[in-house]
């Protein structure tokens, strides 16, 4: 997966940056986007000045506001794929799930630089480093749509106080509001008072699902050879020790890509992986073809604009696929089902009535390989279920 809010801020942006660009001549210096509403654009212009300087060369940074740029909802990614190819070599600052990569159709990603993510803050005089570690009955306040309003399900112990920004998220504890906060990392740095040395607040990465992010950037067809030498330089930076420095204080440490890539191929997860059935045919059948059928319809009406047409991500992560259903995942049919009909759609969570909900959970399992059967799956039954959804495609 996986675009996060932030991503599809990024997403955003990046046209803005297309139409600054269409005016100005292609010259030799690298031409790079940066979005001065993500937090950490500062970084973003530091790694790519001393990139600059590495290479002898000048960097042409242009800056834009992503933030106002509305209706998220519509957004057509592809568009942006077009335009950020003929117009802007690299677009700095674009996260990705650091377990489940994957970026905007049609575009590339150079090597990640900077190892980023979610953060559990509170106040200095009540610490805590998990979740599961805050007194029963803490609120704790989130940013609508990013990931970790996932995880008040497996923590029940805490509830959510859900703001419309990272700013309002980090004001609520500061104003003693909420007793925690989870945001990302380089708005806690940019918001809270003194920021990462804010001697009254203690920041703990979070130990959870589509938590820790890499902070790439992003390239179409013609920026191929900028993005090469990018990486080049970031990597020279990285071994003379200076990369870290430059990315201090907005990133938990350098993204190495090494264990990137260890993550993503499957051989190397192989312990943690529960013995998967080799035939699809051994696995339970939960729900009925013609539930499937029904659900595939209710998953276009209610859940195809964010999570595409073919499940395969957009403004919320792919649905289908190793990369959802992975054995490393751990998800079983309740977890999933929970998120779906507690969270889902995002913009109007637990709306639809239970037999859709159902319906597009058969769907959703029919699409990850599970087969259909003669009994039909119940809303309780489906919560319940502890049988694991690991993708068994192609
Ligand atoms: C308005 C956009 C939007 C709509 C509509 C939407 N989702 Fe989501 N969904 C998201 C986002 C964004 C996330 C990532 C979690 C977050 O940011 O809260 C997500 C997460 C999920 C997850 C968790 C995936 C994982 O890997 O952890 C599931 C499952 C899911 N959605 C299913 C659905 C289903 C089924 C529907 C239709 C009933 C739906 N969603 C409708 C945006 C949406």
């Amino acid at each position: 997966m996986n675009i996060t809010r932030l991503s599809r801020r990024a997403l955003v942006c990046a046209v803005a940056a297309g139409a600054v660009l269409a005016a100005r001549p292609a010259g030799a210096t690298v031409s790079v986007c940066i979005d001065s509403s993500n937090p950490a654009h500062a970084m973003d212009r530091r790694v790519v000045q001393a990139v600059a300087r590495q290479q002898g060369t000048d960097a042409a940074i242009y800056t834009f506001d992503g933030s106002g740029a509305g209706d998220d909802d519509g957004f057509d990614v592809k568009k942006f794929g077009t335009l950020a190819a003929s117009r802007c070599a690299l677009v700095l600052g674009f996260p990705v799930d650091a377990t489940h990569g994957a970026v905007p159709e049609g575009m590339r990603a150079t090597a990640p630089y900077a190892r980023m993510g979610f953060v559990l803050v509170t106040p200095r005089s009540h610490d805590a480093e998990t979740l599961a570690a805050l007194p029963h009955g803490t609120d704790v306040a989130v940013t609508y749509l990013t990931a970790p309003n996932l995880y008040f399900v497996k923590h029940p112990n805490v509830q959510a106080d859900i703001y419309p920004t990272d700013a309002q998220t980090i004001a609520s504890v500061v104003h003693h509001t909420d007793r925690a906060a989870m945001v990302w990392r380089a708005s806690a740095v940019a918001y809270l008072p003194g920021g990462e040395k804010a001697r009254d607040y203690c920041i703990h990465a979070l130990n959870e699902p589509h938590a820790a992010w890499d902070v790439v950037a992003l390239y179409g067809p013609h920026g191929a050879a900028a993005a090469a030498s990018f990486q080049k330089s970031v990597e020279a930076l990285r071994r003379s020790g200076q990369l870290a420095a430059l990315l201090s204080p907005y990133a938990m440490s350098p993204a190495n890509p090494v264990v990137l890539a260890a993550a993503e191929a499957p051989a190397a997860a192989p312990a943690a992986a529960p013995a998967a059935p080799a035939a699809g045919g051994e696995k339970p059948a939960l729900f009925t073809a013609a539930q499937a059928d029904a659900g595939k319809k209710a998953y276009a009406d209610n859940c195809a604009q964010c999570h595409g047409d073919n499940l395969e991500g957009m403004a919320g992560p792919a649905l289908k696929g190793k990369n959802f259903a992975s054995p490393k995942a751990n998800f079983h049919v309740g977890d999933v089902f929970t998120i779906v009909s507690q969270n889902m759609p995002a913009t109007q969570p637990a709306s639809l009535p239970h037999d859709v909900y159902v319906n597009i959970m058969a769907f959703l399992l029919q699409q990850n390989g599970m087969p259909a059967g003669s009994a039909e799956l119940t809303f309780d039954g489906a919560k319940a279920s502890t049988v694991p959804l690991v993708y068994s495609g192609e």
